[in-house]
């Protein structure tokens, strides 16, 4: 692969530790929302890397552009569109799918990743045009994209929806406030009911549910505030760090849900487990005499039940 420079935040791809082979997508196109940073951005070069070609929507067309130009580049081929798209506009998913079938004539595969993440406040607080976007980016832009790629899929009998979901419960003092959850909870709710209107049609749907992955720079972060005497040690950095997995190491994860697309119909899945039933490609080395890594071969769908515990939690309160 050339090298690239590039203003991206971007680290190597993970596809090799993974056991993933750079023919696996081959012949595929995908499109994924938000793939002009972090997580759709290890999507996106993943795809590429494992010989599919890829469509990314994002409203950012600076760094789409650039994240066009670099996808090319690593693959040495013409494998990468940027089409700018705000998800919740009808007229700009229109024109994402006019473009993705003149450059590629299909789609296979549609991920569906787009969130503002900043949309993140409390139901209480926030203003409730925060609440209406998120549920644009999320209900809307996702039904939207569906609408766009799904009937196609059908008529070819071929096909992959997913949709990065998340926990829906409400975790102060980490991302996952009341807007940000109410947004989440309705894609996924659209991305399930569509797994069943389309069984038995070729096309699987799946939901995969990323957690903590970001690019974490130790020397970026500000020094801790000095605390007062008697307060408990600040944390290191460098382990936090180390809490975190990469936009890389789940890009190889969705590739490896996206081989085993109808095996994961109708489900959910979470990234730890998928992580699991890779073997574990990215955990650090274990210490000596600790048992081995357990290990499966497919990640393990989600209950119903947990599902609805994992998604729609309902708090403490309503435990007993
Ligand atoms: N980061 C995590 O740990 C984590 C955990 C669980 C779930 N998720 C989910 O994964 C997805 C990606 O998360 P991320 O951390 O990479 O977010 P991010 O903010 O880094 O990237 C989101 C991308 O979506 C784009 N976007 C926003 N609004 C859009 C719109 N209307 N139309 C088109 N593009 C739009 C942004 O420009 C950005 O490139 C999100 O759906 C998020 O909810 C993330």
């Amino acid at each position: 692969m050339a090298e690239v420079v590039t203003t991206l935040n971007i680290g190597p791809l993970e596809l090799g530790r993974a056991g993933i082979k750079s023919d696996t997508l081959s012949g595929e196109v995908a499109v994924v929302t938000g793939g002009a940073s972090n997580i759709g951005l290890g999507y996106a070069r993943s795809i590429a890397a494992a010989g599919g070609n890829v469509v990314i929507a994002d409203l950012n067309d600076v760094a789409g552009i650039e994240v066009q130009r670099v996808i090319n580049e690593e693959n040495g081929r013409d494998c990468a569109l940027f089409v700018k798209t705000d998800i919740t506009e009808e007229a700009d998913v229109k024109n994402l799918a006019k473009e993705a079938f003149a450059k590629f004539g299909k789609v296979d595969i549609l991920i569906n990743n787009a969130m503002n993440m900043r949309l993140n406040g409390t139901i209480l607080e926030a203003p409730i045009g925060d609440l209406d976007r998120s549920y644009a980016i999320s209900g809307r832009g996702v039904a939207l994209a569906i609408k766009a790629f799904v009937p196609a899929m059908i008529e070819r009998k071929h096909g992959t929806v997913t949709y990065s979901s998340t926990q829906f419960h409400y975790m102060p003092p980490m991302i996952g406030r009341g807007v940000y959850c109410a947004g989440k909870a309705a894609a996924t709710s659209v991305t399930m009911s569509v797994a069943n209107e389309v069984a038995g049609t070729g096309v699987n749907v799946f939901c995969l549910c990323p957690a903590g992955v970001m690019r974490f720079d130790p020397s970026k972060m500000p020094p801790p505030a000095p605390g007062k005497e008697g307060d408990p040690p600040p944390p290191d950095i460098s382990e936090m760090a180390a809490m975190f997995t990469t936009p890389e190491q789940n890009g190889a994860a969705m590739i490896y849900c996206l081989e085993r697309a109808e095996k994961l119909h109708g489900s959910g899945v979470l990234h730890i487990d998928v992580f699991t039933a890779m073997g574990n490609p990215f955990a650090p080395p274990r210490p000596e005499g600790a048992p081995p890594e357990p290990v499966g071969e497919t990640p393990r769908r989600l209950t119903d039940q947990e599902l609805t515990m994992v998604f729609c939690y309902m708090g403490a309160g309503f435990a007993d």
